[in-house]
């Protein structure tokens, strides 16, 4: 579903003209669509319906507490990575039962908090980390449910810098250690082996690596039972790729099979951890033209979102389509890089893009902006926090409001040797 379309000549989120929350609200600011959200849950759930695989939402990918509570509603659970993300899941109502705690860096404090909390199970990634939680379990008298995340060693052909499944990649234990770090774990008194855990990477549009890796997955389950070792749950992980370009998306049904074939038989409890599928086509950046500059070898259209707002364009070299609030603008024959107003060259949400001709004021959307992009954005150059409004039907709703500059600049603190009297007395 897509709910960003024209109607009436103007782009609308839902039933909402987007120029609307632009002049009450401001821009630039995050809209997501609480339906396309829910679509997409619906078309994940539905297509693994008969497996009954319990959906752990990546929080990292959108953590807004109204996006989360959207999902958990519709009964998914969350996979957060940080004392953080554990207590926004807690505080948006995902009961404590249905949360993974994953990440290779998990301290001491975070496995109090979540051992407190009692959460459904750590993925743990290293013997170190295994040693720790066992550690923290004993101090609490509690023991502690675990999958062990398994590097599988196949290439996710996305971009590098978010694949995970390769050897040379920080995540997981390499497979060839699976058996020692397992029987290790099984001897832990604190520690209750539930099973094993993957990821291989995010924006995966190509299946056969996860055919490949669910495959290696299943021969280890295998083998760690005829060990002796009861595996009752499979995490397999998150990573299902949206449709950036409007030419490719991925088929569920075939997902689905693929998981139906080589991890189903197994018969075991089944988890798994989207993010973006379920959250990155609901939403778009909402930008405003400031100037159109034109040099001589370049147009730039100059907008109120820079790389603080969304930084994918820059350090992932994504795509985002961008899009003209009025249909059917006259198509300028320029090509435009867009760009936002911070000082660095690699400040832009697009390049060389066939844009329509764009005046100062005119609102632009930068789409699939609903996973990896409030999450991943910063003050840098004293910008405000970008705002997030949630979008259902007729209504919409401010879900994160923009700071005032008060409430930036009024976090730094002055220490007593540069306080404005020290100040005054160094000036005189
Ligand atoms: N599970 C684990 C263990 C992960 O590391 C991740 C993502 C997910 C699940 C969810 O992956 P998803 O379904 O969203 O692909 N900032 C990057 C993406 C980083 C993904 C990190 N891990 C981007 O903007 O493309």
């Amino acid at each position: 579903m897509d709910a960003f379309t024209y109607r009436d000549g103007q782009l609308h989120a839902e039933s909402v003209p987007l120029a609307r929350i632009a002049k009450e609200i401001g821009t630039p600011v995050f809209v997501y669509s609480a339906s396309a959200i829910e679509a997409q849950y619906d078309a994940l759930s539905s297509a693994l319906a008969d497996m009954k695989i319990g959906i752990c939402y990546a929080l990292k990918a959108n953590s807004n507490q109204a996006v989360i509570a959207t999902l958990a509603a519709r009964g998914a659970g969350a996979d957060v990575v940080s004392e953080g993300e554990l207590r926004r899941a807690l505080a948006a109502g995902v009961p404590p039962e249905r949360i993974v705690f994953a990440g290779v860096g998990k301290t001491a404090g975070e496995m109090r908090f979540a051992l407190e909390t009692g959460i459904h199970q750590f993925n743990l990634e290293s013997e170190p980390e295994l040693e720790l939680l066992n550690a923290v379990a004993a101090s609490m008298g509690v023991v502690a449910p675990v999958a062990i995340r398994f590097n599988p060693d196949v290439d996710a052909k996305t971009h590098a810098k978010i694949t995970t499944g390769k050897k040379e990649n920080k995540f997981g234990i390499e497979i060839e250690q699976a058996k020692a770090v397992y029987a290790q774990a099984a001897a832990m008194a604190n520690i209750d082996p539930v099973g094993v855990a993957m990821h291989i990477g995010s924006q995966l549009t190509d299946l056969e690596p996860y055919r490949a890796a669910y495959r290696r997955m299943a021969d280890l389950v295998r083998s760690l039972r005829a060990e002796g070792h009861d595996i009752r749950r499979v995490d397999l992980g998150g990573g299902i790729g949206i449709d950036y370009s409007g030419d490719h998306t991925v088929d569920l049904a075939a997902y689905a099979a693929i998981v139906r074939e080589e991890i189903a038989p197994l018969g075991a409890e089944l988890l798994c951890e989207p993010g973006r599928l379920l959250v990155g086509n609901a939403g778009v950046l909402l930008t405003r033209t400031i100037f159109v500059k034109q040099g001589s070898e370049k147009r730039f259209v100059i907008v109120d979102a820079a790389m603080n707002d969304l930084i994918r364009p820059t350090l992932y070299e994504a795509y985002h389509q961008i899009v003209p609030i009025l249909e059917n603008a006259t198509e300028s024959p320029h090509p435009a890089d867009i760009v936002g107003p911070i000082c660095e060259s690699g400040d832009y949400l697009g390049k060389d893009r066939v844009l329509p001709e764009v005046a100062d004021g005119d609102l632009l959307a930068v789409k699939s902006a609903g996973a990896y992009g409030a999450v991943m954005g910063s003050s840098y150059n004293t910008r405000l926090m970008t705002p997030e409004v949630l979008v259902r039907g007729g209504d919409y709703a401010v879900i994160r409001p923009r700071p005032s500059y008060d409430d930036l600049i009024g976090q730094d603190r002055l220490p007593d040797w540069l306080s404005r009297t020290e100040r005054s007395r160094g000036a005189a």
